[in-house]
């Protein structure tokens, strides 16, 4: 028999395999905004949620968001999954439980949780591995339970799976005197150091190397111990952006490609000498008129962007000035409306979590 040669395959990734925000995306999971309930009010929402949302917060813990938000955020939401579709990326989608019943620990009670829009809040993926997150909400404590049956099949692929040490949220977690730090004090959070806790949001990945800060959600025992759990395989770096509601990373610093670094610049005025040689791109002023309802963010929130490789990234439809200032810089803006999802507190990033993206390990800072 007379051997004939074969088209050789191109090299498989691992199922999980994430290292970078702009390696080229293959599989990312997009959440959904159905059953969203307001979460029981607590002190450590005050630390982060706009005053002018706390009323609102308080008259409706336990019952679900306004019907017609929910609608118009699911609507923002199908048009993001057809457009990563469009562009050749696999979509998978999280279950939304109910997030009506109430929650019951041993050390804690709950109206209920919140939602399973933000699976970036939830799943830390680095490399070849998702970790949920010990995240300092009470209302969020099972949130990852909704992403549980994706994980599974992930894992059952080859992917490695790890929770973090499930948080008690005594308590003594919290600061319960907690008042916001001026701009001109040092920092301040609404949660102590008693036990582990963190947001996979306030995490940024750059290679070999993980960008943190500290936050609302995310303490000094959080980071060590994610730090320890990722020795030897990552090293991470703390910044400290000038933030009075620090939660989440994602409208803060946003790395676009390699070398180059989207930065607020009202939170990192100078830019922490990590980044080096980078190019640094100031994020245009938000543009979101004053009248559009956020419920849980800053309008910073239109540098929550997501990248689909170097140069494609999806953006505001209405953010003509993000717009304009991503093709000026080289890239090649992928319009999506999306300021309804904006109203429960995250854009493109937050909606998301990659899977996969080609890259490795590499050292970028
Ligand atoms: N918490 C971040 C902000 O409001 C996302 O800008």
């Amino acid at each position: 028999m007379i051997a004939t040669a074969q088209p050789q395959p191109s090299k498989q990734l691992p199922v999980v395999n994430a290292f970078t925000e702009w390696d080229l995306l293959e599989e990312v999971v997009v959440g959904v905004v159905d059953n969203a309930t307001f979460p029981e009010w607590h002190i450590s929402l005050k630390a982060t949620v706009p005053d002018n949302m706390w009323d609102l917060f308080q008259r409706n813990a336990g019952r679900p968001f306004p019907p017609e938000r929910i609608a118009a955020a699911r609507k923002d939401l199908e048009e993001l999954v057809h457009i990563l579709e469009a562009e050749g990326v696999t979509v998978r989608r999280p279950d939304a439980l109910d997030f009506r019943r109430p929650i019951v620990t041993p050390h804690f009670t709950s109206s209920g949780g919140l939602y399973a829009a933000m699976p970036r809040d939830v799943l830390l993926v680095v490399g070849d591995e998702i970790i949920e997150s010990p995240m300092a909400w009470r209302s969020r404590y099972f949130e990852p339970l909704a992403y549980r049956a994706l994980i599974k099949d992930y894992f059952r692929a080859g992917a490695r799976w790890t929770a973090a040490p499930k948080p008690e949220l005594r308590d003594e977690l919290y600061v319960h005197d907690f008042v916001d730090p001026t701009e001109d004090e040092p920092p301040r959070y609404v949660i102590t150091d008693t036990e582990p806790t963190f947001d996979a949001a306030d995490f940024i990945k750059f290679g070999r190397d993980l960008v943190v800060q500290k936050s609302n959600v995310t303490n000094e025992f959080g980071i060590r111990w994610l730090q320890r759990h990722l020795e030897g395989r990552f090293r991470v770096h703390v910044v400290e952006p000038r933030d009075t509601h620090p939660m989440h990373i994602d409208a803060t610093i946003m790395p676009l490609a390699p070398g180059k670094l989207l930065v607020n610049p009202q939170r990192f005025p100078k830019v922490p000498s990590l980044f080096r040689g980078w190019d640094i791109l100031e994020a245009p002023t938000p543009c979101i008129p004053d009248g559009h309802p956020l419920y849980m963010t800053s309008k910073w929130i239109n540098m929550n962007l997501l990248s689909l490789d170097e140069k494609r990234v999806v953006v505001e439809r209405s953010d003509e000035p993000m717009i304009a200032a991503l093709r000026r810089w080289g890239f090649t803006p992928i319009p999506c409306n999306f300021r309804n999802f904006n109203t429960f507190g995250g854009s493109f990033h937050c909606a998301t979590v990659d899977v996969r993206r080609r890259g490795g390990a590499v050292s970028y800072l």
